[in-house]
């Protein structure tokens, strides 16, 4: 485990994500930070349902209104702080939290290097 500096805290605006890859290599850790609330939730890039990525765009892990994190691929929708499934084809299931914490205005994020080490 280690602890890396995803993002700058002024650019997670509320409601938003940023998306970040942690390592390199064939298995490199792809995750997102959300900020909720005003606090910060860091989730794997894995959604339960199948397993695919949940954005297709960059930092696009939001719905339109900021209230929920989606998947793109089936629809589901999770609570941006729990990460519980509570729409689509995967309701009781939870996107896999990182450790996440804010400190000098740097987001940072513990996690392995890769996403075999998970
Ligand atoms: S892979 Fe995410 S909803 Fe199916």
């Amino acid at each position: 485990m280690k602890t890396w500096d995803v993002a700058a805290s002024a650019h997670l605006a509320e409601g938003k994500a940023l998306g970040f890859q942690l390592g390199s290599g064939d298995w490199p850790l792809k995750g997102f930070v959300v900020r909720h609330d005003g606090g910060c939730h860091a989730w794997v890039n894995s959604c339960p349902h199948a397993g695919h990525s949940l954005n297709y765009g960059p930092n696009d892990f939001m719905t339109p209104d900021g209230g929920y994190i989606r998947c793109l691929s089936h629809g589901a929708k999770f609570e941006p702080d729990t990460g519980a499934c509570v729409a689509g084809p995967c309701p009781g299931q939870y996107l896999q939290r990182l450790e996440c914490h804010e400190d000098s205005g740097i987001i940072r994020v513990r996690a392995p290097a890769s996403a075999r080490d998970l």
